[in-house]
């Protein structure tokens, strides 16, 4: 298969690439900088959409960036980095002659609202109640197309758990320091994935007839994680001490207290419609992936 990866320079990106070429797929990255195996979003909008099998798209600005102040400014390119590649893509594919079979959008569960008692399958509502939710349903609905020639997948992922990024390299310090805890009280649902099954998700949507429409992509264990839950096991996978707590004020005064829901609040998510189309989780239980990852 071709597949093209907008924003396949990043974290989940770079092990995408590396699963769809041990595959024998070939990968074309769309990316703001020009480079080998790569096109840009400027040549996709003046050219349209190259030969290819299947699409996906991954591009964000990080959201959890420390060193970026949550304001206006971020709050926009936070959307527009997201949004704009996505309807770029999305037109591309809708006005090709020859369309891909299948086309892929990773986007998050923040779509669903925080709780720490509810529990949701691709099947619940959300999506309207803060910016993130409303994020999430404008970033899904730039990615519609016409129905029938191309499969519509869409991955909501939870916090992404890698060896080269995300919540893992951002936390990693202050853990092997012996500072690492819970993020304030703990019990806040910590909906996650290795990487490695958000690309075998993303691999599996692309390859499998007849996948289609919202999958999770959490772990089948993630329902039932909280950050308290993920502060011992990497504590225990670094054989560290994991006692002190972030209080909640802290991680407020750093992200600012609508952006730091990310990390305060949570969702209880389950991967129902994932497992029922025979995807087989690499990484099901906490204690296996960060072992994976720290080892
Ligand atoms: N990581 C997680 O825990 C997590 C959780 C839920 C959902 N997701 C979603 O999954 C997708 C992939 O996540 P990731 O962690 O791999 O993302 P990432 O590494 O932070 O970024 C992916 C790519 O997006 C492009 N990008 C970054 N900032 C941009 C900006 N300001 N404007 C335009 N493009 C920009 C970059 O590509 P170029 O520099 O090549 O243009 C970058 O390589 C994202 O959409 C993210 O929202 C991630």
């Amino acid at each position: 298969m071709r597949v093209l990866v907008g924003g396949g320079t990043g974290f989940v990106g770079r092990t995408l690439t590396q699963l769809l070429q041990s595959r024998g797929h070939d990968v074309t990255v769309i990316s703001r900088q020009p480079g080998k195996n790569r096109i840009t979003w400027e040549d996709l909008s003046r050219m349209g959409l190259p030969p290819c099998d299947g699409a996906v798209n991954l591009s964000g600005e990080n959201v959890l960036n420390p060193f970026r102040r949550w304001n206006e400014s971020f709050r926009q390119e936070v959307v527009d980095s997201r949004v704009k590649p996505t309807e770029i893509l999305a037109k591309a594919i809708a006005e090709a002659e020859h369309p891909p079979r299948a086309w892929v959008l990773v986007t998050g569960v923040g779509y669903y609202k925080p709780s720490n008692t509810s529990r949701y399958t691709e099947d619940s509502p959300g999506g309207d109640f803060d910016f993130f939710s409303r994020l999430v349903t404008r970033w899904e609905a730039a990615a519609k197309i016409p129905e029938g020639r191309t499969r519509q997948v869409v991955v909501r992922s939870g916090v992404v758990l890698g060896k080269d990024g995300g919540a893992v390299a951002q936390m990693l310090w202050p853990f092997r320091l012996g500072l690492g805890g819970p993020i304030a009280s703990g019990r806040q649902p910590f909906p996650w994935i290795h990487v490695v099954d958000l690309a075998g998700i993303v691999t599996h949507a692309l390859e499998k007839e007849g996948v289609t429409g919202i999958l999770n992509g959490v772990s089948p264990t993630a329902v039932i994680t909280t950050n308290g839950d993920f502060a011992r096991a990497m504590g225990s996978a670094l054989q560290r001490p994991a006692l002190l707590p972030l209080p909640g004020f802290a991680v407020s005064a750093i992200f600012g207290p609508e952006r730091s829901v990310m990390l305060l609040e949570g969702q209880r998510v389950e991967p129902k419609r994932t497992l029922e189309t025979n995807y087989r989780f690499a990484f099901p239980d906490l204690p296996s992936a960060l072992h994976d990852i720290l080892a």
